[in-house]
């Protein structure tokens, strides 16, 4: 372990040596008892505000079908089949006839809308909508119905209903007039059953043409109550991890397949109706997993995601496509003397989000609704590249980035592995240039995560930084014998990224950004597990890894203490995993201890350095007995943190159960005797 001697802050703290002491009560004990010894004045690092954030990106249904709340599925007929998710019917002998019309006009990026012509009978012409798998609608709740029409036809009215799979109708209105002018209608109706499988029936009666655009349906109440905002139940359980940062929006959907199907922000802002359609890649990624209806409407784009940003505390930091196709299917690159347009979207998004009211994209921001800057501090450049032509498009991006805005740190891919020929050259070549922050990935199984829990203890130091920008632990598809999605997302694999994570704090002074991915998942519709949040048309789970990440993130503390046991770093000797910190704000001491053994196991907590603590401590615990434990939407509670206060008193064991990961929150008395200079 490489400790650093001279750091420029000390912590001071008076008082005598405290010995701290539990005891709890468990049978299984095959070992005798752990020494940890934590000295409060060996601050061994800062923690970054940043360390523990949140990976998002449209995977899994992530955006539109789940976070983004519109509940109706290809509404303004984009899709390149432009009746996807619709069906047509007619009832009462009606007859109609639709058409698709194109519009095209130049630098219009909606190019369809449908028009019907209502012919003879008293029935009705009905386009039906299947939602994502569903409609998902909860009793008495209130949903905000809107579509853009217009008719020459006084006779022509619209109706909707939504229906559940019994054919009851749970919710109608009725759109009475339509003018000849395009306008958009909105109608609010409250639902009488609920369901997670409804249709949206838009019912034309009367005769004459009509054309509609824009059919959408939000539930009322969403994520601020936002109109035609965020899912809230979604929305919450990200704000509930109080992530420091969130990294938006990918992902390999930043690079695209190809080029031309990369993720550009600035078809992603301004009115929905003018955002392009894109085909998102995980449509086509996995051929057992293909989800041919998965387009995004970008109706959640960057201005929504900064927002987002700014609701939930956590620092903005958008990856931006470097000119470099995803390298496992086309490898297309831009070549470099047409890098420039690349280079200038990341000026702009600079400007968009910090610039002034007065400048180009500042003042955009400020018509869109948001006057002050967003504060953006962070930049991704590329996802997850490779290869000399990686360094040589982030050298040029570098270039220009620094050199107008150095106060925004650039963040460098050292692409999918973390280890092996390509992850050195990219080591080697971001650390010549000085980069800032480096992201590194590991998807690996779980006995990677614990052999690597001291990766970063023999780290270089000086310069560049690492972001693990995505990591996971993977069970082997052949280890799990449950067929639910989340059945990948064990305690044990949360157990051994908490074990990871104790690494990763231990060395905030090199790892200074953490992200678990992916981060959501459609139960009916994922692409790709494991994930941190399951959820279908109605509910959600988070799993035992959301909570592992909660943990850490809601007691971060802000310095790390040395934490010893026999004189080394406690990584794994006798299972046990541990790492401190004091949150010199609350006035907290904070102890992550991680039991990844079967058995309980016993340490013995020895703080020195420390003044008065408290007599009343809380201790945060997640575990289980049986290693393969899940949560899923029928059992969402079955792994879940239990906290508790106890009295510390005199006694000095700690009996953590088996499999368990336990925090530790030891109030001091007084917090004002930390100096941080
Ligand atoms: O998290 C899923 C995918 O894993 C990301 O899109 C990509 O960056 C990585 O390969």
């Amino acid at each position: 372990m490489h400790y650093k001697s001279s750091l420029e802050f000390s912590i001071k703290l008076s008082g005598s040596l405290i010995c701290l002491a539990l005891l709890f009560v468990q049978s299984a004990r095959s070992q005798n008892s752990v020494n940890i010894d934590i000295d409060t004045n060996k601050p061994i690092a800062h923690v970054s505000k940043e360390m523990w954030g949140i990976f998002f990106e449209d995977i899994n249904f992530a955006a539109d079908g789940g976070l983004y709340a519109e509940l109706v599925k290809n509404r303004s007929f984009e899709f390149p089949m432009p009746l996807m998710g619709w069906k047509q019917l007619k009832t009462g002998g009606k007859q109609a006839s639709l058409l698709i019309v194109n519009h095209q006009k130049a630098g219009s990026s909606h190019a369809r809308h449908a028009a019907i012509d209502l012919i003879e009978g008293p029935g009705s012409f009905v386009l039906s909508n299947e939602g994502f798998r569903g409609i998902g609608l909860e009793k008495d709740k209130q949903y905000r119905f809107s579509i853009a029409a217009c008719s020459f036809s006084d006779s022509v009215k619209i109706r909707i209903e939504a229906e559940d799979p019994k054919n009851e109708i749970v919710g109608s209105a009725k759109i009475d007039k339509l003018t000849s002018d395009w306008q958009t209608y909105t109608v609010i109706f409250k639902c009488k059953e609920t369901t997670a499988k409804a249709r949206l029936n838009v019912i034309f009666e009367g005769k004459g043409k009509v054309e509609v655009d824009m059919i959408s349906l939000f539930p009322r109440e969403t994520w601020k109550n936002r109109e035609n905002g965020l899912r809230a139940d979604l929305a919450q359980k990200l704000a509930d991890l109080h992530p420091g940062f969130m990294r938006f929006p990918g992902g390999c959907i930043v690079e695209g397949r190809e080029l031309l199907n990369r993720y550009q922000w600035k078809k992603t802002i301004g009115p929905t109706d003018g955002r392009e359609l894109l085909l998102n890649r995980w449509n086509v990624e996995f051929a057992k997993r293909s989800a041919p209806d998965y387009y995004q409407s970008f109706g959640l784009g960057f201005f929504e995601y900064f927002q987002f940003c700014e609701d939930i505390g956590a620092s903005p930091l958008p990856i931006l496509n470097c000119g470099m196709a995803c390298q496992y299917n086309s490898a297309e690159v831009v070549s470099l003397d047409q890098l420039d347009p690349y280079i200038q979207d990341a000026l702009d998004l600079i400007d968009f989000a910090n610039g002034p009211q007065t400048s180009k994209w500042g003042a955009l921001r400020a018509q869109l609704g948001h006057p002050k800057p967003f504060n953006l501090r962070l930049l991704g450049i590329g996802n997850e590249q490779w290869g000399e032509q990686y360094i040589e498009r982030f050298k040029l991006f570098a270039a220009v980035l620094k050199s107008k805005y150095p106060e925004v740190k650039l963040i460098s891919s050292a692409g999918p592995s973390p280890n092996g020929t390509m992850f050195d050259l990219l080591n080697k070549k971001l650390r010549e240039e000085k980069a800032e922050l480096i992201d590194e990935h590991y998807y690996r199984d779980p006995e990677w995560f614990l052999k690597n829990v001291n990766r970063y203890d023999t780290y270089e130091r000086k310069d560049s930084k690492v972001f693990a920008g995505e990591y996971a632990v993977h069970i082997p598809d052949n280890m799990q014998k449950d067929t639910h999605a989340e059945s990948h997302n064990t305690i044990w694999s949360a157990l051994c990224e908490a074990a990871f994570m104790t690494g990763l704090e231990r060395n905030a002074d090199v790892v200074q950004m953490a992200s678990y991915a992916p981060l959501l998942a459609s139960i009916e519709a994922w692409q790709w597990r494991p994930d941190l949040i399951w959820f279908d048309n109605l509910h959600s789970v988070a799993t035992p890894n959301y909570y592992v990440q909660q943990m850490f993130a809601v007691n971060k503390g802000d310095v790390v203490l040395s934490t010893l046991s026999k004189g080394k770093p406690l990584a794994g000797q006798d299972s046990i995993y541990a790492t401190s910190s004091i949150d010199t704000v609350k006035g907290n001491i904070i102890v992550k201890l991680i039991n990844t053994s079967l058995n309980a196991r016993t340490v013995n907590l020895n703080l020195s350095g420390s003044n008065q603590l408290k007599d009343m401590i809380t201790w945060i615990e997640l575990s289980d007995k049986d290693k393969s434990a899940f949560n899923s939407l029928d059992n969402p509670q079955a792994v879940k943190p239990e906290m508790k206060t106890i009295k510390l008193g005199k006694r000095k064991t700690f009996e953590l159960k088996g499999l368990s990961a336990n925090v530790l929150v030891l109030p001091l008395s007084k917090k004002s005797n930390f100096n941080k200079n």
